[in-house]
């Protein structure tokens, strides 16, 4: 079983999913979300959700903080903290991961050990595992 996330580190990444929500990109939606990612060695890799007039090219804040480490070499994953709301200050809702962004958890993530961390505020939030918000998954096992 792999050890609890203690709270300061829930709360530091919260905090700098916070942060990169304040840098998404939402003229069309107006919607904001940022996620903080935590690798195995500690690092920190935050990500925002980028728009575009085609509206397909959009990307979701969790698959930009997984490319952002990815692409850096990071692949080994220990928790993600996501915070979504519309625009503005407060966060009125816990702003649960898509469908696409789960699979691209699973290709990276163990389910059981991969906590995802959905936030209101840096007191108000839920802790779940990939497993729980992806049961019965396609993943990399299939194929090998
Ligand atoms: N969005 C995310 O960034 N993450 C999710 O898991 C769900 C949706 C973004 C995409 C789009 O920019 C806006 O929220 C509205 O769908």
């Amino acid at each position: 079983m792999v050890e609890e996330l203690d709270q300061n580190t829930v709360r530091t990444l919260i905090a700098e999913a916070a942060e990169a929500r304040r840098r998404a990109y939402t003229p069309y939606s107006h919607y904001q979300v940022g996620a903080a990612l935590l690798g195995k060695d500690g690092r920190i890799v935050t990500g925002c959700n980028i728009e575009n007039a085609a509206y397909t090219p959009t990307i979701c804040a969790e698959r930009t903080a997984f490319f952002k480490a990815v692409s850096e070499g990071i692949r080994e994953f220990r928790a993600i903290a996501v915070v979504g709301s519309p625009a503005g200050e407060t966060l009125t809702q816990y702003a649960y991961p898509c469908g696409v962004c789960r699979q691209v958890m699973a290709e990276f993530c163990s389910l059981d050990d991969f906590e995802i961390i959905v936030a209101r505020s840096e007191e108000d939030y839920r802790v779940m595992t990939l497993r729980a918000l992806l049961p019965e998954c396609f993943g990399p096992d299939n194929l090998g």
